[in-house]
Order: structure tokens, then sequence, then C-alpha cells
């Protein structure tokens, strides 16, 4: 996937990885608008970024995307990518009875999962009409195997790996690529309540993006994914342990 010259919209791209990809994306001479529920923080966002359109919108409203797709369609009908990048996640204890986990697991799973079927959908029409096209999700290392402090959020990661996974396979052999962004703890907002400050800057996500599009490496797995997923292929129990900080 060439990585100079696109239209790529990120949702969620006024903080986190998505600002760092947003940022990286324009400095290689890309066209990057960018979406968020907060119209401060985007402002914020846009006047550090420069050169990008910041469009207020909330990925789990309908009417939002539907809205937005029309926007897209008419102003940058050269819209050739798409990083679902927005997320939301609850750390919280399936053994804790006062923690709303059906509540929890729904917001997730509409933020993290339905809500990227949706834009995907309504976007393909305009990304199958580009040359070259690409779809990027953005997962976490979660998808392959559960940390419990998170545990709905990691079940819809999940859900959004296997769904990237039949995506890809179904677009084989058009114009539109997709790959999945795997990353492992990442200093970001996101991540206080897990010790985000010993994860890595999400610059080093970025770049890892960038690096692996240009190679057509679909399924991107960031710092510790990798490590992670070499050892679920040799070993599912000692994976699972290594995530959840036990001892064989
Ligand atoms: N940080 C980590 O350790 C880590 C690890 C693995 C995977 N990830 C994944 O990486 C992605 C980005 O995470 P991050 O750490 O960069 O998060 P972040 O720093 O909290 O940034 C999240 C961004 O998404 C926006 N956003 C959140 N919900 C949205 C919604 N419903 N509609 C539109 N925009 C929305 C936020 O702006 P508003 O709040 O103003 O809307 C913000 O711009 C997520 O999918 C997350 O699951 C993160």
């Amino acid at each position: 996937m060439k990585t100079t010259n696109n239209t790529i919209l990120i949702t969620g791209g006024s903080a986190g990885i998505g600002f760092e990809t947003a940022k990286l994306l324009i400095e290689s001479g890309n066209r990057v608008i960018i979406i968020g529920r907060d119209q401060k923080r985007l402002d914020e966002a846009a006047k550090q970024l420069g050169k990008v359109t910041a469009i207020k919108a909330d990925v789990s409203k309908a009417a939002d995307v539907e809205q937005l797709v029309a926007t897209l369609k008419q102003d940058f009908p050269q819209l050739n990518m798409v990083i679902n990048n927005a997320g939301s996640a609850f750390y919280y204890s399936l053994n804790d009875d006062s923690q709303p986990a059906f509540e929890n697991a729904s917001a997730e799973i509409l933020t993290n999962y339905l809500a990227i079927v949706r834009l995907n959908q309504l976007v393909l029409p305009l990304l199958r009409t580009q040359e070259e096209a690409a779809i990027v999700n953005v997962s976490s290392i979660v998808a392959y195997v559960p940390g419990a402090s998170l545990p709905t959020y990691a079940a819809s990661k999940a859900a959004l790996h296997s769904y990237t996974t039949s995506l890809r396979l179904t677009l084989a052999g058009t114009s539109v690529k997709v790959f999945e962004l795997l990353p492992p703890l990442v200093n970001t907002a996101f991540s206080t309540e897990i010790g985000g400050e010993h994860g890595i800057h999400p610059a080093v996500v970025a770049t890892d993006l960038l690096a692996a599009l240009a190679n057509d490496d679909f399924e991107i797995r960031v710092g510790d994914t990798a490590k992670i997923y070499e050892l679920f292929l040799s070993s599912p129990s000692e994976a699972l342990n290594a995530m959840n900080g036990r001892r064989n």
C-alpha cells in the first residue's frame, strides 16, 4: 500500500495512537481527516497537526456515521483509507458484583466492533472506486490472548480480529487491502488505569503501522504483541499466564 498521497479518515484522531498516526501520515504527504466526540480536544489536535480536517462525530451513533460518510463522499471523493482506531474499554473484575458487566460489554462491543462493521459497510462503495485503498482496524494484543482485568474489552477485540480476517479474505483480489493493527500496552490516556506509563510511546505504533502498510504486512504485531503471538502458537496456556502475570 502506498504511504503517500492518500486521503485518510482516522477515527479517534484527537489523542493517543490516532493523533500520532495522523501526525506521521501528514508529515508523509497524505491528506488526513480526524474525528472525535469532543470538539475542544479536536480543535486542540487540529491546531497541533496543522494541515488536517477535524470533524465532530461519534462512531457509536448511526446518525453521526451516516452524516460523516455523506460529507466524505461530497468533500473527499478521493478518500482511499479508513483507520478504525476509536476504542472504548472498562477495567474491572467479572467477580465484582457491583460492576455492570452487561452495560460495559454493550458499550465496548458497540464502539470496538459493531461501529466498525457499520462504518466499513457504508464507506466500502467509495473505497472500491479507488485504484488502491485500505481499511485498517485497530484491535489489540488481547485479541489473541485475553487479559482478565479487561474481560469484555478483550472479547470485543477478539470479535474485531475475527471479522477483520473474514473481511481480508473476502476483499482479496479487489483494490481494497485489509490491515489489522495489534498494539501492546501503549502509553496513552486510555491505558492509565492499567499501568500505561510502562507502555510504548504511541509514535512507535504509528511508525510500525506506516512500515507495515508499505510492505503489505497485513497483521501488524507491534512490540510485545509479536512475542505473545509466538508464545500463543507454541503454548496457549503459557501465553495466557504471561498475559495475566501468573506463574505455571
Ligand atoms: N493504549 C493502549 O494501551 C492500547 C493497547 C492496544 C490497543 N489499543 C487500541 O488503540 C485504539 C486507540 O487507543 P488510544 O490508547 O490511542 O486511546 P486514547 O488516547 O484514549 O484516544 C482515543 C481517541 O478516540 C476518540 N474516541 C473515543 N471514542 C470515540 C467514539 N465513540 N467516536 C469517535 N471518537 C472516539 C477519542 O476522542 P473523544 O474522547 O473526544 O471522542 C480520542 O481521540 C483503541 O481502539 C484501543 O482499544 C490501545
